[in-house]
């Protein structure tokens, strides 16, 4: 992973960028490639998004499988602030009923891990013909439950990162690249901008 400097753009807690759009777009095709191939027998491919975190990725990366999906969304939420409680609340459920699908619940980032835990036991009670996880982020050295990640973009230390729908307190989503956030100015700035 290379530090640089990020593209202007006005939010003024962005620190480093991490992954510029195009290492973005190689990666998320790289992803892409391997679904294509691992499902190319399957008969009903669900990508079952959570939102919001990753609509941006899960757009991109269905454009990029060459085979027939449908895709859905569940609405979770685990966070307050910057903290996870370990407490993940459903918001708003999918519509399909996944029995008999092939299932690929994608997030934005594996953090300590309970979100994904938690919705893939719940999924699994549905009985989807299969379950695996994709993350475009995987902080793993947070990880509090152990949660494979069958599809991972890129790991990351243990940096708040923003942008490509990623948020801080809902800013910094529609930056096209992953940056770090400087935390000491953001909440200097009392947490805006
Ligand atoms: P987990 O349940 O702790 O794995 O947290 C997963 C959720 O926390 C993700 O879906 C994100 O919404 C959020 N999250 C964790 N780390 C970050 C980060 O660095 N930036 C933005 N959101 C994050
Ligand atoms: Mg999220």
């Amino acid at each position: 992973m290379n530090l640089r400097k990020a593209p202007d753009f006005p939010y003024n807690f962005i620190d480093h960028m991490l992954f510029s759009e195009d290492e973005i777009k190689a990666r998320v095709a790289e992803l892409a490639a391997q679904i294509t191939y691992d499902y190319r027998d399957s008969e009903k491919l669900l990508l079952l998004g959570l939102l919001r975190g990753s609509v941006i990725f899960i757009t991109d990366l269905m454009r990029s499988i060459n085979l027939p999906l449908t895709m859905d969304f569940m609405s979770v939420s685990s966070y307050a602030g910057s903290e996870s409680t370990g407490f993940i609340r459903i918001d708003s459920d999918h519509k399909t009923n996944i029995y008999g699908w092939d299932v690929i619940l994608v997030d934005d980032i594996a953090d300590s891990g309970y979100t994904l835990y938690t919705i893939k036991k719940l999924l699994l009670e549905r009985k989807p013909k299969s379950l695996k996880l994709c993350a475009l982020l995987d902080k793993e050295e947070r990880r509090k439950v152990d949660v494979p990640i069958d599809y991972r973009g890129f790991a990351i230390p243990d940096y708040f990162v923003v942008g490509y729908g990623l948020d801080i307190d809902e800013k910094g989503r529609n930056l096209p690249y992953i940056a770090s956030v400087n935390l000491e100015r953001y909440l200097a700035n009392g947490g805006s901008k």
